[in-house]
């Protein structure tokens, strides 16, 4: 299995182009089987997840063609052949459970193996199926299997119990060819539900709403493909950023939407980092060691919850104590022990962990448990002493396109190695 080394580094200095996001291409990737005629999405970070999905939409009955130079992807989903998505797929990537939207929209039916939980919680996809049930699905689950079907989709009034990414975006994609007009309240409003419903929209949809808690959809006849280029990685921008100021570097990002950034640079702000908006990318510069900082995650536009391990990171290191309440999940604190291996003084709370600033972390060996974890893992390598060996990077690759090679490009001493 592939490792990284890393070495103590010296601060990070340069420019780095922010890939397209991860968590918009899924659910583009997914809502291109709505329409009839090809799409072809543009900015695709080559991450595993995407081939995960580009392989689901092949099984189906898509084609698909991915240009590597490019970074886009080629979708024609007319004569889908089936409707089943394999366990074998859906065990490797939860989000292949955003075909199930499209599927019942396009074919009527599904059959979609559950999504089991994963490192950072059980994730249960309840909301998904009480909005698709809303909409006129036959819903049944056993041995571990969803089956839905819908003669027709009829638009409905559906309430969210909680703003859930993933179930605003399937119901959306259900609704956009349902009959007649469907609400969806306390929706979630994150960018990427924006960039799905533009790309919806392109496509002939008429989704209103979207980026705020009630989006109204009122369904149509059919949808034809579209070139769509994604909107730039938010949570890929924001790691960066905590890359500057844990080194005390100095870094230009460039493809951000400033927009999408606030939350994470208002927390910088607090400890004394200067951020400067230029165009279409950010100045951030972070000459001194950085104060300690409470943080609250919160669906957006509060602090997003993929951004609290890599500031876990940078508050091991902050001057003064720190206190990190994760409300999203019920289980993202695993980064902590690995942390604390390094030398990181954290005390975890059940959904809190108090953290106090220690003057200098140690390399030694540490395993990425899940992607954003990895990420924070590879932040305070950069500035322990020594060398850090960090395994199972296969959770980081789900999310970083060549974060070693951007981070080298930046001065890091980092080197991926295949054991
Ligand atoms: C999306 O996951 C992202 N993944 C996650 O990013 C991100 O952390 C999350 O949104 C929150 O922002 C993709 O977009 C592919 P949710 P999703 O449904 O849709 C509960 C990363 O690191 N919930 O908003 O699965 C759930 O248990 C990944 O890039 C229900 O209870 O997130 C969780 O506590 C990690 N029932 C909370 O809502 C449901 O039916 C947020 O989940 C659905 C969710």
């Amino acid at each position: 299995m592939a490792k990284l080394i890393i070495q103590q580094s010296p601060s990070l200095t340069g420019k780095v182009r922010i890939s397209g996001a991860k968590n918009s291409v899924l659910p583009i990737m997914a809502a291109s089987l709505l329409a009839e005629g090809e799409s072809e999405i543009q900015d695709i970070p080559a991450l595993r997840d995407v081939f995960v999905m580009q392989e689901l939409l092949e099984n189906l009955g898509a084609s698909t063609s991915w240009n590597g130079k490019k970074g886009s992807m080629k979708v024609k989903a007319d004569g889908l052949k089936s409707y089943e998505a394999s366990y074998e797929l859906v065990r490797q990537m939860r989000a292949s459970f955003l075909i199930m939207g499209p599927l019942l929209a396009k074919m009527g039916r599904t059959k979609i193996p559950l999504p089991g939980g994963c490192a950072i919680g059980t994730r249960p996809v309840d909301l998904h199926l009480k909005g698709l049930a809303a909409l006129g699905a036959q819903i049944t689950q056993e041995h571990g299997y969803v089956e839905a079907y819908a003669d027709k989709l009829i638009g409905a009034r559906i309430y969210l119990d909680f703003p859930s990414v993933g179930a605003t975006e399937n119901i959306m994609m259900a609704a956009v060819l349902a009959e007649g007009q469907t609400m969806i309240e306390n929706s979630a409003v994150e960018p990427e539900i924006v960039d799905l419903a533009n790309y919806l929209n392109a496509m002939g949809a008429n989704v209103r709403g979207a980026g705020t808690d009630t989006i109204k959809v009122t369904g149509v006849d059919k949808l034809t493909g579209v070139v769509h280029g994604v909107i730039p990685d938010r949570i890929e921008a924001g790691t960066f950023m905590a890359a500057a100021a844990i080194t005390k570097g100095d870094l230009f990002l460039e493809n951000v939407v400033v927009d999408h950034l606030r939350p994470i640079m208002a927390k910088l702000k607090e400890t004394n980092i200067h951020i400067e908006e230029i165009e279409n990318g950010l100045h951030i510069m972070a000459k001194d060691r950085c104060k300690a900082m409470d943080i609250k995650t919160l669906p957006y536009p509060g602090f997003p919850t993929d951004m609290q391990a890599q500031f876990m990171s940078l508050m091991t290191i902050a001057q003064g104590t720190s206190m990190i309440i994760e409300t999203v999940f019920e289980n993202r604190f695993m980064h902590a022990s690995e942390l604390k291996r390094m030398g990181a003084d954290i005390k975890i709370e059940g959904r809190s962990a108090v953290i106090e600033g220690v003057d200098r972390l140690t390399g030694t060996q540490v395993k990425a448990t899940d992607l954003r974890a990895g990420a924070a893992l590879i932040l305070s390598a950069l500035i322990a002493s020594g060398t850090t060996e960090i395994s199972d990077i296969y959770h980081i690759e789900r999310g970083y396109y060549k974060i070693e090679d951007k981070l080298r490009a930046l001065g890091a001493n980092i080197e991926r190695v295949s054991e």
